[in-house]
């Protein structure tokens, strides 16, 4: 079985790699490509799941540090079932019930959180090994991964034609642009799931990050974590990221919602001028490192997620064991389960349409 630290030493600035990561259980050859830019930023991405494996960028003081969790080899990404830095689809979160109606059809999905759907299901597009190929890009290095989504698939209809293209740019930036087709009336909400903390490996919990997120609202939920469908302002409450505030500060409130989610587990709807256009949703900021990342992204809503169904029983790359709230997620999307709530902005993706959205991850530093 191939590892992480058997695939090599540092690649060259501005070049691709790839090793073995080992085999899908299906007896597939799964792949781990390297892009490294001309500074030498790095992201690995495995074919399984299209996983972000790990993703290393300087402090302030230059000094690469890997700011992504995961696994060393395709075995830990096969038996996680925390979404660990992968492609998350056909449906991004919860749907509720695990059902919904299109077109005056009922659609029956797999219960895999409770009585609901999450992820895509049984075996949402994180657990399936996606085609490869090394593309041209302006400005970095660029992987295309492809994946043909059936009909009927988890239980959603349309034969779904689904490309997703990681470039990491020149200018220290991971792009994710998402594509997909159907042949049939479906819902569709890509994601990427990484776990972030720009501390570095081991460095503990992320309490100490400073956040913020560009979104007046969030869409409270119920005890199932299905949003409600209110639109609530977040002045006043836990959920006001508006200005630059430690994730810590509110994370353990006496708030309704916060003790719903066990802490952040949220979908913000963001402040944007004009739909479809690129914009930035949140920030965030390392005190001890520097390290900045900002999200920027073409989709209505960000799920912010603190990690609090980390409970210390996974151990990662490095042995490193991940404890609870040891990361935070930003998981650009639609609401989750727009499906069912008319009022959301429409998930529904038919036939001659082209999905395309886009999520800039932009990493730079702070003195
Ligand atoms: C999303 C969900 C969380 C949790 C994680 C994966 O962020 O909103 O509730 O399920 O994925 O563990």
């Amino acid at each position: 079985m191939s590892t992480l630290a058997a695939s090599g030493a540092a690649a060259r600035p501005g070049s691709t790699k790839k090793a073995s990561f080992g085999k899908a259980p299906d007896g597939q050859d799964v792949d781990l490509y390297t892009l490294t830019n001309k500074n030498g930023v790095e992201v690995a991405i495995s074919t399984y799941g299209g996983v972000v494996v790990s993703l290393k960028v300087p402090d302030r003081n230059g000094k690469l540090g890997d700011v992504v969790l995961g696994f060393d080899s395709v075995d830990g990404y096969v038996s996680d079932k925390s979404y660990f830095g992968a492609i998350i689809g056909r449906y991004g979160n919860r749907i509720g019930h695990a059902q919904f109606v299109l077109d005056g059809k009922t659609y029956t999905l797999a219960k895999n959180n409770g009585e609901n759907t999450l992820h895509g299901g049984n075996k949402g597009f994180n657990k399936a090994v996606w085609t490869p190929k090394e593309i041209p890009a302006k400005d970095g290095q660029a992987l295309e991964l492809t994946y043909q989504s059936k009909d009927g698939e988890e239980g959603f209809p349309g034969n779904l034609q689904v490309r997703v293209v990681y470039t990491l740019t020149d200018s220290n930036a991971l792009r994710i642009d998402y594509s997909a087709t159907t042949d049939k009336n479906t819902v569709i909400n890509l994601t990427n799931h990484s776990y972030f903390n720009l501390a570095g490996p081991g460095s503990g919990d992320i309490l100490g990050h400073v956040l913020t997120i560009e979104a007046d609202k969030f869409t409270p939920v119920d005890s199932g974590l299905i949003p409600t469908g209110e639109l609530r302002e977040v002045a006043g409450t836990p959920f006001d990221f508006r200005k630059p505030t430690l994730i810590g500060t509110r994370i353990n409130s006496d708030d309704e919602q916060i003790k719903l989610g066990g802490g952040y587990d949220h979908n913000f709807v963001l402040r944007r001028k004009m739909a479809a256009q690129i914009s930035l949703a949140a920030r965030v900021m390392e005190p001890k490192t520097g390290r900045v990342l900002e999200v920027w992204t073409t989709e209505p809503g960000i799920q912010f997620y603190t990690g609090n169904f980390l409970d210390g029983s996974v151990q990662g790359k490095g042995n490193i064991t991940y404890t609870k709230r040891s990361a935070f997620c930003l998981e650009t999307q639609h609401f989750p389960d727009s499906p069912n709530k008319p009022k959301f902005p429409s998930t529904e993706l038919n036939p001659g349409q082209h999905y395309h959205t886009t999520t800039i991850y932009k990493f730079s530093t702070e003195k």
